[in-house]
């Protein structure tokens, strides 16, 4: 059984156990499942309580549906709408969009604490919706 290191107390250690499919043996391979959705429940709780909400493009007019599990960015390249990107994972701030109206669910890890608590701007590549309706300066 592979253990984990670090500042993890046992129970984290158990809840992960809990996580392994049921009849699971070691030398099986293992469904490849990010350690900090094990270790995180409350992320875990997140990504499965996603709700769909939609884009309204202020500069278009267009109104875009974005539905649960997918992302903002994915949604407007497949409506045909041209927006830049690069990394997709929130980490290099190419995608970063000007808010006009709405409350977004940063999910990023390029803008600070106090960057995201201003919510003017939004990485579209990763971020989400608070609000049903989200208003993009696009
Ligand atoms: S594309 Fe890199 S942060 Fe969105």
């Amino acid at each position: 059984m592979t253990a984990i290191r670090g500042r993890y107390p046992i129970a984290d250690r158990n809840r992960c156990t809990l996580a392994m499919p049921s009849g699971w043996t070691s030398g099986q391979n293992l469904p490849i499942i990010p350690v900090s959705l094990i270790l995180n429940p409350r992320k875990r709780k997140r990504l499965e309580m996603e709700d769909a909400f939609e884009v309204r493009l202020h500069r278009s007019g267009r109104t875009i549906p974005i539905p649960a599990g997918e992302t903002i960015l994915k949604t407007l390249l497949d409506a045909g709408v041209d927006v830049d990107f690069s990394c997709a994972m929130g980490g290099c701030g190419t995608c970063e969009t000007r808010i006009v109206q709405g409350i977004p669910d940063h999910r990023d890890n390029y803008l600070s604490d106090e960057e995201k608590a201003q919510n003017d701007v939004i990485m579209i590549c990763c971020s989400r919706s608070k609000s049903p309706v989200l208003v993009l300066d696009l």
